[in-house]
């Protein structure tokens, strides 16, 4: 057996009665970059995924389709498990509650209960809403017959069944909440689940009779007719996932380090889960982390509405670790997010091609031009320290606000890395320390650059994996826990290598790539891994008037940059010379026609707005990279400049 640290990740297990959408995506991506950075980190770490298969929902749903419930169940599962496969989620173990093995589980934790003293039989009388799963009381439902939870009418049961003593656990469940505040995340959650605990626990009622796709009750209790309630059954397969009940295989794991659900199943977890391990004996899961919603244009995705959108859609059009890294960092866990294209091509174009893919091509221009390619970090403690100290103080805050489930802020804050990079660029100026003959204090910063850069791919990379071993490797190193406890955990930089030139990892992107993200054919239960081609968006069109669409307006790329050297053209009455830092890794030369109203002094060391995409031409024998924003009327003309100043490079739009 391993003596490694244990680190068990959950996802929720999925209904098999419908096809993934972004918001199952966004629980599974969650949890995979929890397993990644548990792994990274050397934790011996077990992530688990799966489908939930019984119940009457699934039930109807298959007869619906004309299908056997167990044929049906094993085509949504394996799209299930084709889709985290496409995505390359590196889960350990797929369960399926129609496993044989999870089944023996069940009943044996159920006879666990019932020999506790805390099942008994008795009659239901009450409303179930098939959709959810789930029964509610008279007084909860709306005008007297919908669900609370999802609106649906629910329908009247009265049947023999089996309950759980779930109000014998009322108090222990309050203490337990009370004695371990993390165990509900965010807090805010925590304090719903007391305000609901404290308003009272009835018994719950754990079996069926009315219908018979579930885990039968153990042969010992003697009732065939009763088939396990839905919820238990599913909240098992956390346990039965390592073995219990079978092989008790990978039970060391146990207790979970975190169940990563939606809010919209808290209840289940936070409240009956942690009592039926009360009644099981065992301990309970160290935290219970519930997100929020995706929506679309505002409203919750569903099926009927058709507005659900397909994840390998979108990953295939903009990339799918730009797409995770989207979904973890526009919406602070916990909270609702609504779904646009362009918010998500926005953060492709600024945090991950402008602050991280830009500064990789800049090390790599420089490197290139002053030193054929070599990094040699020797130097950079002697020239640089107070930069390195600011990074590090950065990096040392990020673990912990992962595991609180931070993650829009652990994104955040390792944004500040890439922007002590960016700026040190702007402000030594490699290609000036070149000219002034200190060729030690450039190549200090190219060091600088490489191993601010490797640091943040270390921490990036449960995130963003596929990217962020393309910046390893172009940096010569791997990612694991040996690079992570030098690097991360130790203040250690990079080893003298020759970087490779690697083509840009964050092509800008100039327009929307989906016309609209495609409602998932929810009559195919295979195309999951069909993922339809991207549409790209026409340019809208009225008539008479020349409008231009925003996907137009993106193909010219606008930048911020600083003058940093205004010369005079010889013989030209209206012509400046200027180099211009667009952030790239040589400035640009521009030639403008503004000498009539600024001087060379007027334009050095200040910020202007750069086309940064037209094609060079020459004035007056000299080669143009870019135009200036002005504006010119009668009275003369003006600059277009920043209000305040803004990091070269940024772009404008
Ligand atoms: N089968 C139960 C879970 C049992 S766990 C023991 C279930 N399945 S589900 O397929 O309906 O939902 C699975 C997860 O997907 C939940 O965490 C749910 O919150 C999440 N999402 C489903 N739609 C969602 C969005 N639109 N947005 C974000 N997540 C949502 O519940």
């Amino acid at each position: 057996m391993s003596c490694h640290k244990k680190a068990y990740i959950t996802t929720p297990i999925y209904y098999v009665n419908d096809i993934a959408h972004i918001g199952h995506a966004y629980t599974t991506i969650i949890a995979d970059t929890l397993a990644r950075y548990s792994r990274m980190s050397g934790l011996d770490t077990f992530f688990l995924t799966g489908t939930d298969e019984h119940g009457q929902k699934i039930e109807e749903s298959a007869k619906a389709k004309g299908k056997t419930a167990q044929a049906y169940a094993d085509e949504i599962s394996a799209t299930f498990k084709k889709l985290w496969d496409d995505f390359d989620i590196s889960y350990d173990k797929f369960i399926r509650t129609t496993d044989e093995a999870h089944k023996a589980g069940v009943q044996k934790a159920v006879l666990a209960m019932h020999k506790n003293g805390d099942i008994y039989k008795d009659v239901y009388k009450g409303h179930y809403c098939i959709s959810c799963e789930t029964f509610f009381p008279a007084s909860q439902l709306v005008d007297d017959e919908f669900c609370p939870e999802c609106g649906k009418s629910t329908t009247i049961v009265e049947e023999e069944s089996y309950f759980f003593k779930l109000s014998k656990y009322q108090d222990r469940l309050l203490e337990w909440y009370e004695n371990n505040p993390n165990c509900i995340l965010p807090k805010s959650k925590r304090n719903e689940v007391i305000r609901f605990v404290e308003g009272g626990l009835e018994d719950l009622s754990i079996t069926r009779t009315s219908f018979d796709w579930g885990v039968k009750l153990p042969k010992e209790m003697n009732d065939p007719k009763h088939v396990m309630y839905v919820w238990l059954d599913a909240l098992m397969n956390y346990l039965t996932a390592l073995g219990y009940g079978t092989d008790d295989k990978n039970i060391d794991y146990w207790p979970a380090r975190i169940h990563l659900i939606g809010k919209d199943i808290l209840r289940f977890h936070a409240v009956y889960w942690p009592a039926f391990l009360m009644s099981l004996d065992l301990p309970l899961p160290k935290h219970i982390a519930a997100h929020g919603w995706w929506t679309r244009d505002g409203e919750k995705m569903s099926k009927s509405k058709g507005n659900v959108v397909n994840p390998i859609e979108i990953a295939d059009a903009y990339g799918l670790d730009n797409f995770r890294y989207f979904m973890l960092r526009e919406v602070p866990f916990g909270g609702d997010g609504d779904f646009s294209q362009k918010a998500l091509i926005d953060r492709i174009n600024s945090d991950l091609g402008n602050d991280l893919g830009n500064l990789l091509n800049r090390l790599i221009g420089m490197s290139g031009k002053y030193f054929e390619g070599k990094v040699d970090s020797s130097n950079v403690d002697k020239y640089y320290k107070a930069e390195l100290d600011e990074v590090h103080a950065s990096l040392d805050k990020l673990e912990p606000l992962l595991f609180e489930m931070q993650i829009h802020k652990y994104l955040q804050e390792l944004w500040i890395p890439l922007s002590i990079a960016n700026k040190s660029i702007d402000r030594y100026r490699p290609w000036t320390l070149m000219k002034e003959g200190k060729e030690e204090e450039a190549m200090a910063l190219n060091g600088l650059i490489a191993a601010i850069l490797g640091k943040v791919a270390v921490m990036l990379y449960p995130v963003m994996p596929d990217i962020c071993t393309k910046i390893s490797n172009a940096l010569n190193f791997t990612i694991d826990n040996k690079s992570w406890n030098s690097i991360i955990k130790g203040t250690n930089l990079l080893d003298t290598f020759t970087i490779e030139k690697i083509p840009p990892l964050f092509p800008r992107i100039e327009e929307l790539r989906l016309q609209q993200a495609e409602p998932i054919d929810t009559n195919s239960s295979t195309n999951s891994g069909n993922a339809k081609k991207a549409k790209v968006a026409k340019p809208i069109e009225t008539e008479g008037i020349a409008l231009i669409g925003i996907d137009q307006f993106f193909q010219t790329s606008l930048k911020v940059g600083t003058v940093i050297e205004a010369k005079e053209v010889p013989k030209s009455d209206r012509l400046l010379l200027l180099q211009v830092d667009i952030g790239e890794d040589t400035p640009r030369q521009v030639v403008a026609g503004i000498k009539e109203w600024y001087s060379t002094d007027d334009m050095l060391n200040t910020q202007v707005c750069v086309v940064a995409n037209l094609k060079p031409a020459k004035l007056m024998g000299l080669k143009s990279e870019g135009m200036l924003l002005a504006a010119k009327d009668n009275n003369g003309l003006c600059m277009i400049r920043p209000e305040k100043p803004k990091t070269n490079g940024t772009p404008i739009g």
